[in-house]
């Protein structure tokens, strides 16, 4: 049946499809129509950061940013979802058009830059789900926020997820807020990790709960950036980390249509790439956090690629849009 709908959808502009898409799953995760993509989710439970995930399939964030149907995904098999980014303040993001399919390299190049619907439209939807296993709840700045005050903004959509949350990932590694990725460095990486461990920390108290705190981070990371940011996690205490995001290079994708076009470049192009810094990451980091890969899993083989370089769980997003939902359990089952 996938084969139908991506025939029809890859026919519509990208941001169209993606929008009917979430439009259907929404409408019918609570219906009899969900039959036609429900399927067991596979049983394959992994323990991490005080968690249980019912298997190490998990959507990465940005595909249902706002929450909207994440029965939906659920029903699809994944064991566990991330939702997001979202903002303080719902945000229109950049002018359309945004989303580009690159097909002959199966990449997607977008530069949405975080359209949501912001975190209290967002908290409603995760009020609403049935949703019982892991959910993560990515949070980002508004556009509007200057970089220096950004961290206000990772506070306060932190203070209103935390109650929500499975686990809260904090996004550093946009290319396309300006300046976000600057957040990744030195000090300005050291003063957002300790602010965000005390909030944590005062949140545990409060709720009762500890939610563990997880920093996505890019590919476009030299050896020397990728241990300074493993030093950094590491002091501040952080739970996990997910690598990775988005790349800017387009040397695999340069002479393919859309290459050209400004934004974050996912998908098998990225592959290699997000594998690289996981590997580095998992050296410096030694065991002493968790990580969770994602870029490019398009198979088996590249799933088992992440987990071989040192990754404890996966995430997908352009490897479901051009395999489908099977892909979801043929990793869940195998990995
Ligand atoms: C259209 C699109 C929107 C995305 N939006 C977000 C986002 O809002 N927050 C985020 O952390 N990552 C976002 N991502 C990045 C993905 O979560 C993932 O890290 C990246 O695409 C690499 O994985 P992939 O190759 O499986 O797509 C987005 C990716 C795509 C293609």
């Amino acid at each position: 049946m996938y084969s139908l709908a991506k025939s029809l959808l890859f026919q519509c502009d990208p941001e169209h499809a993606h929008e009917l898409t979430i439009k259907a799953l929404a409408k019918t995760q609570h219906g009899p129509l969900a039959a036609l993509y429900r399927r067991p989710v596979v049983d394959n439970p992994v323990r991490l950061m005080g968690l249980t995930f019912t298997n190490p399939v998990g959507l990465a964030a940005g595909l249902d940013k706002n929450g909207d149907c994440i029965d939906a995904f659920a029903a699809m098999g994944f064991g566990f979802i991330e939702v997001g980014t979202v903002t303080p303040r719902p945000q229109a993001g950049n002018d359309k058009p945004r989303l580009f399919r690159v097909k002959p390299a199966e990449g997607i190049i977008n530069r949405m830059g975080f359209n949501n619907q912001g975190i209290d439209y967002l908290i409603e939807n995760v009020k609403r789900s049935r949703y019982q296993g892991v959910l993560g709840i990515n949070i980002g700045k508004n556009k509007d926020t200057p970089i220096e005050h950004g961290k206000d903004d990772y506070l306060i959509c932190m203070e209103k997820s935390y109650s929500h949350a499975g686990y809260i990932t904090v996004n550093i590694s946009s290319p396309n807020t300006p300046d976000l990725r600057s957040l990744q460095y030195g000090e300005a990486l050291d003063d957002l990790l300790s602010s965000l461990k005390q909030k944590q920390q005062a949140l545990a108290e409060r709720h009762g709960k500890y939610v563990p705190l997880v920093v996505k981070i890019a590919p476009d990371l030299t050896s020397g950036e990728i241990e300074q940011i493993a030093d950094s996690l590491v002091r501040f205490e952080i739970d996990g980390v997910i690598a990775t995001n988005t790349t800017l290079d387009r040397d695999l994708v340069f002479d393919l249509p859309h290459a050209h076009e400004a934004g974050g470049l996912s998908g098998r192009p990225v592959q290699t790439k997000s594998t690289r810094v996981i590997a580095e990451l998992a050296r410096r980091l030694d065991g002493r956090l968790p990580i969770i890969g994602v870029g490019g899993i398009d198979s088996l083989t590249a799933a088992r690629e992440k987990m071989a370089a040192g990754a404890s769980l996966v995430q997908l997003y352009s490897g479901f849009i051009y395999q489908g939902p099977r892909l979801i359990r043929t990793l869940a089952t195998h990995l």
